[in-house]
């Protein structure tokens, strides 16, 4: 098949990279393809005539977004607007990935995909907007949440550990739980969909559900290094942009058709470590 990748420089778009390898993939980033460029999309993909485009391109500085709503705007809506216009016109389906800042965190159970959404800061919005707009331009989606992502780039798992190098106490929030989710296992979920045509709304995040004090303790303990973590509150430690409080999401649509491949989020932080 032939795929357009957006972001493909990103932590998710590295890991397509690595397991799209069977399919003609066609990479853009920021430098290539300005994905809020209405008109520069447009003419990108007639030329291309891509058969599917894995979306990862994103304003994903969650509190940066709170002082730049119109840039997160920008990229997150505008950006999903454009491509999906594209796929429209060129036949293309569309992976849209999303978040689970679409949701408040009030539910004390896991969320399922046609839950309530009410995001809480600017980037859980402007991702719902997106998602939004993709579902009214464009039968052919796939539209996929995920969680607390890691994989080839810039995340909580190095931050930890490049904190570690320096510090002997960390104090870590402990009461927002999620699900850490490795873009290995989010990319398996998303090149099985594209798959198939079960066309939606799904959620992949990685199995099981914890702080992330309790993720800091694991990134440790597989890691073999001895650091001091003291469990603190979201007051004690105030961030822009309002975090959910419990955003564990529930793969059901997953299960209910491609089935759900997603390990355990410990057995994924153990293969990251050891890579
Ligand atoms: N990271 C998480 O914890 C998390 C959690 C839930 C959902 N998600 C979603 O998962 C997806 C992948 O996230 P990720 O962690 O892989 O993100 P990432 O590492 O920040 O990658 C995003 C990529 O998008 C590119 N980009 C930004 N603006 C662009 C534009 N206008 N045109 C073209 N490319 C642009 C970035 O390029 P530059 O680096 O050059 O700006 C970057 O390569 C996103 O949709 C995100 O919302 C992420």
């Amino acid at each position: 098949m032939k795929i357009l990748v957006t972001g493909a420089n990103g932590q998710l778009g590295r890991e397509v990279v690595r397991q799209g390898k069977d399919h003609e993939l066609v990479l853009t980033d920021y430098d290539t393809l300005d994905i809020a460029n209405c008109k520069a999309v447009a003419l990108f993909m007639r030329e291309i005539k891509p058969q599917a485009v894995i979306h990862c391109a994103a304003y994903t500085n969650v509190d940066g977004a709170e002082k730049d709503e119109d840039g997160a705007f920008r990229v997150n809506v505008v950006g999903a607007q454009n491509i999906a216009a594209g796929c429209l016109e060129t036949g293309a389906r569309m992976v849209y990935v999303s978040t689970d800042y679409v949701f408040d965190g009030t539910k004390t159970e896991a969320y399922r995909e046609f839950d309530q959404v009410n995001p809480q800061s600017v980037y859980g919005r402007t991702k719902w907007q997106g998602e939004e707009l993709v579902r009214r331009i464009l039968g052919r989606h796939y539209i996929v949440r995920t969680a607390w992502l890691y994989g080839d780039g810039n995340n909580f798992v190095r931050t930890m550990l490049r904190l570690a190098e320096t510090n002997d106490t960390l104090r870590v929030v402990h009461d927002q739980v999620g699900t850490p989710t490795s873009t290995v296992d989010l990319a398996k979920a998303i090149f099985a969909l594209l798959d198939s045509d079960a066309y939606g709304t799904y959620h992949a995040t990685c199995q099981g559900q914890c702080s992330w004090y309790e993720f800091a303790c694991e990134i440790f303990r597989q890691a073999g290094k001895k650091v001091k973590i003291i469990p603190v509150t979201t007051d004690e430690f105030p961030r822009p942009a309002k975090r959910p409080a419990h955003s564990v999401l529930d793969n059901y649509m997953l299960r209910m058709t491609v089935g759900d491949t997603t390990r355990p989020w410990q057995e994924s932080i153990k293969e990251y470590i050891k890579r």
